[in-house]
């Protein structure tokens, strides 16, 4: 997809840098890595081409920089992870020269586009980074990095007897599988913009079909009830 606007195409490759330099001082994270930082600004420029009273350059800039410091799911000093983030952003970007009446701008949808951070996004810009973090979240990609974060944390695939949790209650620390129905389902109802909300919901229906795939073959019931 090509940039909006030519300003745009002199930051990136000067934001993917920086991006790019965290991503190897915090070591390996296939789920956080450069890749997860282009597929969230291509997601935010699908959602830019609905909203171009936008700045860009904010979104842009936002997009990269999002995860900037980058604190584990099950680490207790997650909540501040994105406040972290938007600080370390803004001292990084001044020292590059980044113009100084965009910085708040920016910290702002950095610190907002976070779950446990629990902070509102008042702009139009901090509503669509958080759309486009969170639709990489869902879809294929969504349900690769799912998993591999799982994997990490030492969760199960799927509980064993019981993968759909028809009979118990979820618990996504446990079973990997439980973490579509326990999170990824609501996102669609807590999309910030139309067009992230319409692009969430046809990545959800991914997972769901997925779901009920994978809960067919684990229990060798081929139509069991989802
Ligand atoms: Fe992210």
């Amino acid at each position: 997809m090509q940039a909006l606007h030519p300003e745009l195409d002199g930051w990136q490759p000067r934001l993917a840098q920086l991006a790019a330099q965290a991503v190897a001082d915090q070591g390996p994270d296939g789920a956080h890595d450069l890749n997860h930082f282009e597929r969230v600004w291509r997601n935010a420029q699908a959602l830019l081409a609905h909203h171009d009273q936008a700045d860009p350059l904010v979104v842009l800039a936002a997009c990269y920089l999002h995860d900037l410091v980058n604190v584990p799911k099950d680490d207790p000093r997650r909540s501040i992870a994105s406040r972290l983030s938007a600080e370390l952003a803004s001292e990084r970007l001044a020292a590059l020269g980044f113009p100084a009446d965009k910085l708040a701008a920016v910290a702002h949808a950095i610190e907002a586009h976070s779950f446990s951070a629990a902070i509102p996004a008042t702009t139009l810009e901090a509503r669509i980074v958080q759309d486009a973090d969170r639709l990489d979240g869902l879809g294929a990609v969504g349900l690769a990095r799912m998993f591999y974060i799982a994997g990490r944390m030492g969760s199960a695939l799927a509980h064993g007897s019981d993968p759909l949790a028809l009979d118990r209650p979820l618990d996504d620390k446990s079973y990997s599988l439980d973490h579509i129905d326990a999170k990824l389902a609501r996102l669609p109802d807590m999309m910030q913009t139309d067009a992230g909300r319409r692009l969430a919901a046809q990545r959800l229906a991914i997972l769901t079909d997925f779901r009920s795939a994978f809960a067919a073959e684990w229990t060798g019931i081929p139509h069991v009830a989802a």
